[in-house]
């Protein structure tokens, strides 16, 4: 297997010199230039072609089906749900981030962060320092100041030196610190989950050089279908078994690419769903004149900016007013849900016990499904299930925390984590105990595990720096006569071409 590596490299080689001394480059400039590739020939990273599964990166593709209740799977038959838990791990109890909405915890899932630290507190959001309103049905999604509180995985694996690809997670065609996922798709909800999945494979499957590590997958179902239809109807059973074979669909195209047993899959979710009912809507109308107020997110967690001055009254007038929806002073803020320390989130927050419904009247779209309830309640919480080389097999673990994924993705990235909310230690007993995951994470760039084939790049690479340092001096010597013998002065670069490539055959 070395000598591919080496004919891959004498060859590229090859090219490029001949490709500078034709473009009349000096033979110096050309040697500097040849030797720059040779320095990072002992890094682990593109060099090797794909013949090397053992020496390649770790791999990891994260899939959200939004709003999948974690007990969705026990509903239907979910063949697909159960071959990735029979030959992997499953958490029972994910606890997620408070509040239980989409964009709040996919960005949870990515960043490891609590919504206060890592700044989307909501779907719909007013930034008082800013002067300005977000909301995911807009284009204020696309204004990078709303996300740069937070950095998310895919930029951290960019700068650590890797690759990654992003079909439709929530911010991922935002550009985050100055950068966007090595390869995204623009947000379009109209583009199929197969079309989602082809993209991915494509990107995990292309040569070693530009294939990404990382992965991030999202598709709207089942959240639309429980909004609509609410989670107790039995036509969620439909639901839930057309995403279990949603699933199926990218477990085989994984396979079919080779890709089944050498990328980490992690399926998972931002929320579960809770049933409605027309019979539970509190009407804040009948409580606070709208004159005092701007009602910034929607239900079932409201946030009110009272007018200037006006907070008390506002408080004062609704504190009491509803058993079935708890309002809160931004500082009173249960410590738990770690959801206080920002400017986003408003002066008072208004929480509607499960199943409620918080409208100002009773006109406007009514749903029969929502979450972003406290994310204690087990309604609320997503499923989660996973396979590949880094976990163990038909594991059940009882809980962890959604921010425990990111140090979790980190590990079996070999990337280096930003300070987060999560921690490995929670989550390490997923992993499967392999020689070749090094602990403590390695800093980036990341080092080969040891005992892979990756040692002999080094003497290949001084190897050919020996020989490339001799033939250029020898070049160099023979150049530097052949200009200085006057017969010769008229004679161009090009004219003395054909005798350097000649001498020059490695
Ligand atoms: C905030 O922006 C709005 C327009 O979007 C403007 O009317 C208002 O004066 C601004 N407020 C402050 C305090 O700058
Ligand atoms: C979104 O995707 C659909 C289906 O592929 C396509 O027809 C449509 O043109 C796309 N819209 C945009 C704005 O790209
Ligand atoms: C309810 O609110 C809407 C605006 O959201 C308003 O047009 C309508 O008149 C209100 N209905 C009642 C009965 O107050
Ligand atoms: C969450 O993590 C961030 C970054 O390390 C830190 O600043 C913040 O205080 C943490 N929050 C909590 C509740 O520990
Ligand atoms: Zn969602």
């Amino acid at each position: 297997m070395h000598t591919v590596i080496k004919e891959g490299c004498f060859v590229r080689l090859h090219t490029m010199l001949c490709y500078l001394l034709r473009r009349g480059h000096s033979p110096l400039l050309c040697l500097w230039a040849l030797l720059l590739p040779l320095a990072s020939l002992d890094r682990p990273s593109h060099r090797g072609s794909r013949d090397y599964l053992v020496t390649e990166r770790p791999k990891l593709l994260l899939v959200s089906f939004d709003g999948f209740r974690w007990d969705y799977i026990d509903r239907v038959p979910t063949p697909n749900f159960r071959s990735i838990m029979d030959t992997g791990v499953k958490v029972e109890f994910v606890e997620n981030a408070y509040i239980t909405k989409t964009f709040t915890n996919h960005y949870s899932l990515v960043t490891g962060l609590y919504a206060e630290t890592h700044g989307i507190v909501a779907n719909e959001m007013y930034d008082p320092v800013l002067n300005r309103s977000f909301s995911m049905e807009t284009d204020s999604v696309y204004d990078s100041r709303w996300w740069e509180e937070a950095v998310p995985i895919w930029v951290t694996i960019q700068k650590a030196g890797g690759r990654s690809g992003a079909a439709m997670w929530p911010g991922s065609d935002v550009k985050i610190h100055n950068m966007y996922p090595t390869q995204y798709l623009p947000y379009n909800a109209s583009v199929s989950f197969e079309t989602r999945v082809e993209r991915i494979i494509e990107w995990f499957s292309a040569p070693e050089a530009e294939a990404v590590d990382f992965g991030v997958l999202y598709w709207e179902e089942p959240d639309e279908s429980g909004h609509n239809l609410g989670p107790q109807s039995s036509l969620m059973d439909v639901v839930i078994a057309w995403i279990d074979e949603k699933l199926g669909f990218l477990i085989n195209k994984l396979k079919e690419a080779g890709l089944y047993d050498r990328v980490n899959l992690i399926v998972t979710s931002d929320h579960g769903m809770a049933q409605l009912s027309p019979e539970k809507i509190i009407e804040l109308d009948e409580y606070v004149s709208r004159d005092l107020y701007t009602w910034v997110d929607k239900s079932p967690v409201v946030g009110i900016l009272p007018n200037e001055g006006k907070l008390d009254e506002v408080y004062n007038l609704l504190v009491d007013a509803n058993p079935n929806m708890v309002v809160y002073k931004k500082e009173e803020i249960p410590q738990h849900y770690h959801y206080q320390h920002n400017t986003r989130i408003m002066p008072i927050v208004i929480e509607a016990k499960e199943g409620w419904t918080i409208m100002q009247n009773r006109t406007g779209p009514f749903m029969l499904g929502n979450h972003g309830y406290n994310n204690s309640l087990r309604s609320m919480q997503p499923v989660f299930v996973a396979r590949g080389p880094a976990f163990r097999e038909n594991y059940v673990k009882s809980s962890m925390r959604s921010v425990d994924l990111y140090p979790l993705m980190c590990h079996i990235l070999s990337i280096r984590p930003m300070p987060s909310n999560g921690s490995l230690s929670n989550v390490q007993d997923l992993l499967s105990i392999e020689p070749t995951v090094t602990t403590p994470v390695p800093p980036h760039p990341p080092v080969p595990p040891p005992g892979t084939g990756y040692s002999c790049a080094p003497i290949v690479g001084s190897f050919l720096g020996v020989v490339l340092v001799l033939g250029f001096l020898v070049v160099y010597v023979i150049l530097v006569t052949l200009k200085q013998r006057p017969s010769r002065k008229h004679r161009s670069w090009e004219m003395s071409q054909p005798l350097l490539q000649e001498d020059l055959h490695l």
